[in-house]
């Protein structure tokens, strides 16, 4: 395959699962820097809901609001249908083929010593789990994907990843490309709690929050400890508001960290400021959503022609996996 694609563009795959509203976290740790990416590369952005299906195998009827919802939070973020194919990874049936094959070129106790498997494995225990990072393999090598944009906790499984298409190609002869991670600083958003912020913590702020809801949500933030009351000194760097502050507000350093430090800014004027900030930056945003929930047509339009572009790339990616491996009996 040549180093890029017919139009001259390197391809990224992106994924990522529908687990429910997306949250601030979400948007500026990965989904700013895919609105960027897509710029300069042609892209596929994946809902993962075969991953997702590990664990809500019970209940797998929540996933189409939640697919329905993240799509809506793509667009409304950004992302062009035109630049970046969106679609479900359960339509496109190819991920699961090279996944199969994929695992018979992989021992068990690799997968077992896998971090992200040991965390979950008294909770999770099924064959696809022990799978997981197989198929996201699969989900990058199927579209010969030259870049994944992914956090630091994902460096293992990008490893997996272009390890197996390595493999594949020691066994039946150059073929797929070997993916590379882009790793990048991702700035660190903090919950409520001051731990990461994650809606399986609770501490999170949803995009479609309301204006009231950011507002509650900020009022709840842990701040400095050692600041009980407007006076005291804060140690701004300790607090997750200032965090935030750095992202959302102008100027933060002397606007905030500079009064908070000698007393002179309380902490209750100090969120009401972030609220107010954030909800202004994310006004676009919340616009774009509520105008597209309104078109559902027009979302599963969106991933109905993504999914027809996945599928046209994956299919010929297949072709020569299948010939590589002399698999092709008919051809
Ligand atoms: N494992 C990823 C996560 O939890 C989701 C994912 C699945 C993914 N397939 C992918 C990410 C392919 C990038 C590329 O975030
Ligand atoms: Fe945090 Fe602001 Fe309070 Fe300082 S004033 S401790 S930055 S909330």
């Amino acid at each position: 395959m040549n180093d890029t694609d017919k139009n001259g563009l390197q391809v990224i795959l992106s994924g990522m699962q529908p687990t429910g509203r997306l949250h601030i976290g979400n948007l500026e740790g990965a989904l700013r820097n895919w609105v960027e990416l897509q710029q300069q590369y042609e892209m596929y952005c994946c809902i993962v809901d075969l991953h997702a299906l590990t664990a809500d195998y019970k209940d797998p009827s929540v996933l189409k609001d939640r697919i329905f919802q993240m799509t809506v939070d793509f667009l409304s973020a950004g992302l062009d249908p035109e630049k970046c194919a969106i679609f479900i990874q359960s339509e496109v049936p190819e991920h699961v083929e090279l996944h199969w094959i994929f695992s018979t070129l992989i021992s068990t106790p690799t997968l077992t010593r896998l971090p992200t498997f040991l965390e979950k494995k008294d909770t999770l225990d099924s064959y696809a789990f022990l799978g997981y990072p197989v198929l996201q393999a699969a989900d990058i090598c199927v579209y010969d994907a030259d870049k994944v944009p992914v956090g630091k906790d994902q460096e293992k499984h990008i490893w997996l990843a272009n390890d197996l298409a390595k493999r594949f190609n020691h066994y039946y002869g150059s073929t797929l490309k070997e993916p590379e991670g882009l790793f990048r600083e991702i700035p660190l958003i903090p919950g409520s709690d001051n731990r990461k912020m994650s809606k399986s913590y609770n501490n999170h702020i949803p995009i479609d929050y309301t204006l009231e809801e950011t507002q509650k949500r900020i009022r709840g933030f842990y701040t400095d400890e050692k600041k009980l009351r407007k006076g005291d000194p804060g140690r701004p760097e300790q607090c997750p508001v200032f965090l935030l502050h750095r992202i959302y507000t102008s100027n933060p350093e002397d606007e905030l960290a500079v009064p908070c430090r000698t007393g002179e800014l309380g902490c209750v004027d100090c969120k009401k400021r972030l609220a107010d900030n954030l909800n202004s930056a994310l006004a676009p945003i919340r616009d774009k959503r509520a105008e597209l929930v309104k078109r559902p047509d027009y979302v599963w339009d969106v991933l109905r022609e993504g999914r027809d572009k996945a599928r046209a790339r994956a299919g010929m990616v297949m072709e020569k996996v299948r010939s590589a491996m002399r698999m092709n009996y008919r051809g």
